[in-house]
């Protein structure tokens, strides 16, 4: 009589094994990735499986009625008490009765998958730093003297073959009442970081400790900081928030933080002071927003820019603001919460930062290539992460390029006269019809068209207070395709535009776009424009540096990351030129690739070796030295571009060919004014 055969999916994985058998044992023996916090001693309930009965001709086998042992004690106790779902079983109790076919559901899966939502984007392997054993140790005896931390290590290892395992001082504080009052079962968390560090216990419990295990995905940016809670276990956010960076009344831009301490000694460690506690705070909301318990954060990851990274770690970021733009270092870090003052989080908690790129392109462009995976497409892909400061990434599976470039607030809405952070109230769309020229706009809050009926009504509560970064692209573009602006990014008259909202402001011309029944009128300046142009001549300016680095002059694909990119409508953004040519379709945007990509760090440890090899591939192609860039700046300020061709823009879009300078010098209104941006 040969051995019953085990089949388990979604694996596919198979074997003979002795009649009695245990299912757990099966799948270990087999590499099948079946969950187990207990070991096997049927209290975890992580091991569920779902056997499946009946004729299997895929696999060539009948499942009898009693292919699987009767349901035993343990299970019985466990289902009166906690609920069993419907057709589950124990795979520790289960035993192998007959041929037979063993589903393992994602939820009992160790190394799952996290499902994106993000319909390109991959999912996440669940393979995170920390995790939870549940051990029997052995009392300790006088005849063979050992140490309690000794025989913790030893069941370790005979248990969960962890190899010997490491404490802190506050943790052997805590093991010898803990293992007394667990009658010597209790659950440790394990800290096994991705190098060949012994792992170290974070926490101990006694008997099986069944409460939250959680990991912090932060995005440190100049602007907002953006975190993630995950839990560690399973993979899913269980909340998601965001605050201001504090650090903004310092200077809205990195180099005027960079400036402050230069001219205020100690101005740093105010720095640092505020960002970590803006991090402790933010920890406390979004944990308490998922009724977690912050403390029992017992991992983060975090993202960031040089500079914040400098300003986070306490390190003066004074090399940064000048040639030759040295880091302190580039490396990743592996710190304890507490070298951070993270007091919000468990004690032990651990921090990963990812490595930087180099000294103006950081973690937060690491953690989106980490997330887009440039070097792995065939397609030439331009990814470009905008914010205050934009980092972009050019490659394919080739070789990778970065650079960072200055872009400066105003995609995010300031230094736009009627601009304005995104937030209810804000126009985030628009719409200028061709011929009469008239607008339409949408607000955020609502989502109503402005000259639909109820829109009055919808808006009545947050009225319509400004226009945000993505609003002022789309007025801007749409004013182009309309013939209210030229080339140049010169606004025309009403005279000779035709349209009477075009109102003159001094010796330029506003475009009059909402004006409420008190009189407030949100208007697109002349200095808007500028504003815009210059920040979007950076933007292209830094891509095409690095299309002249790779040596193209044309990109298959571009995606655009970052909280405003979701937001940005590509064409829009193609029309002003803010992103080279390339097939609409295949432009697309990635959210929030940087905060993805801390994520995917905090719970895949194979993630953390990964992108610390892909930074030392990616060559950094540095902007305030090229001598191109200058020449590529000027030419992008034309909307959309001096002298690069955009065929494919124009395949869908025609632009008008106009002037509106009449001094015929290239002046705006007879006299050349320069703005500062
Ligand atoms: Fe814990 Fe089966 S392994 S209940």
């Amino acid at each position: 009589m040969t051995d019953p055969l085990v089949i388990f999916t979604p694996s596919g994985k198979r074997g003979r094994f002795p009649t009695g058998t245990p299912i757990l044992t099966a799948a270990r023996q087999l590499g099948v990735d079946l969950d187990s916090v207990c070991g096997g001693r049927g209290i975890c309930s992580k091991c569920q499986v779902s056997p499946g009965y009946g004729q299997f001709s895929k696999h060539g086998v009948t499942v009898a009625p009693d292919a699987l042992s009767e349901w035993n004690s343990v299970e019985e106790r466990y289902d009166s008490i906690r609920g069993l779902p419907k057709g589950r079983r124990l795979g520790c109790q289960a035993t192998v009765q007959g041929d037979v076919v063993i589903d393992v559901p994602p939820e009992s899966q160790v190394h799952k998958q996290v499902v994106r939502k993000e319909v390109t984007a991959r999912d996440i392997r669940m393979d995170p730093a920390t995790r939870l054993y549940f051990v029997e140790v052995a009392e300790p005896d006088m005849h063979e003297p050992s140490g309690d931390l000794q025989r913790l290590s030893e069941a370790l290892e005979a248990q969960w073959q962890t190899g010997p395992v490491s404490a802190s001082l506050p943790l052997l504080r805590k093991l010898q009442p803990t293992l007394r009052a667990g009658n010597w079962q209790v659950t440790v968390a394990l800290y096994q970081g991705h190098d060949d560090a012994a792992p170290r216990i974070t926490d101990i419990w006694p008997g099986l400790y069944e409460g939250g295990l959680y990991g912090l995905a932060v995005d440190l940016g100049s602007t907002t900081i953006a975190a993630h809670l995950c839990d560690l276990r399973t993979g899913a956010v269980l909340a998601a928030g965001g605050r201001m960076n504090p650090q903004i009344r310092f200077g809205e831009d990195l180099m005027s933080r960079v400036s402050y301490v230069m001219m205020n000694p100690g101005g740093d460690l105010e720095m640092t002071r505020a960002v970590r506690d803006a991090i402790n705070a933010l920890a406390g909301e979004i944990a308490a927003e998922a009724g977690a318990d912050p403390a029992m954060i017992v991992e983060t990851v975090i993202v960031c820019n040089p500079v914040m990274h400098h300003l986070l770690l306490g390190i003066d970021p004074v090399e940064l603001g000048q040639a030759p733009f040295a880091l302190a270092t580039s490396d990743s870090l592996a710190l304890d919460g507490s070298d951070l003052d993270l007091a919000a989080l468990h004690p032990a908690a651990s921090v990963y930062i990812l490595p930087c790129i180099a000294g103006h392109v950081g973690a937060d462009s690491a953690a989106v290539a980490l997330s887009e995976e440039p070097g792995k497409q065939d397609a030439l892909t331009l990814i470009v992460d905008v914010g205050t400061n934009a980092e972009i990434l050019l490659g394919n599976r080739e070789r990778v390029l970065a650079c960072s470039s200055p872009t400066g607030p105003a995609f995010e809405g300031a230094q736009i006269s009627s601009g304005q952070r995104a937030a209810p109230g804000a126009i985030e769309r628009v719409e200028i019809d061709p011929v009469s020229k008239e607008p339409r706009f949408r607000v955020i809050g609502c989502d109503l068209w402005s000259d639909g009926p109820g829109f009055d009504e919808a808006t009545r509560a947050t009225g319509i207070t400004g226009i945000c970064g993505s609003g002022i692209i789309e007025a801007i573009a749409e004013m182009r395709m309309a013939g209210l602006v030229d080339a140049r990014g010169l606004n025309g008259s009403a005279e000779q535009t035709g349209s009477a909202r075009m109102v003159p402001e001094g010796r330029t011309h506003s475009y009059l776009l909402h004006e409420s029944s008190d009189g407030r009128r949100i208007t697109v300046t002349q200095g808007d424009i500028r504003a815009i142009q210059l920040a979007k001549s950076a933007l292209y300016a830094g891509a095409r540096l690095l299309m002249d680095e790779f040596g193209v002059d044309k990109v298959e694909r571009v995606v655009l990351a970052g909280a405003f990119g979701a937001h940005i409508s590509p064409k829009h953004a193609m029309v002003l030129g803010m992103i080279p040519d390339a097939p609409l379709e295949h432009v697309r945007s990635a959210g929030n690739a940087a905060g993805t990509g801390a994520r995917i760090a905090l719970l895949n440890r194979a993630a953390r070796a990964e992108i610390e090899s892909t930074v030392h591939r990616i060559t950094k192609v540095e902007t305030a030295i090229a001598p191109k860039f200058q020449e590529h700046f000027v030419n992008a300020n034309s909307l959309p571009h001096a002298t690069d061709p955009f065929p494919e823009l124009n395949r869908i879009v025609a632009l008008p060919d106009l002037s509106f300078n009449t001094s015929g010098d290239g002046s705006e209104g007879g006299r050349r004014r320069r703005r500062r941006g």
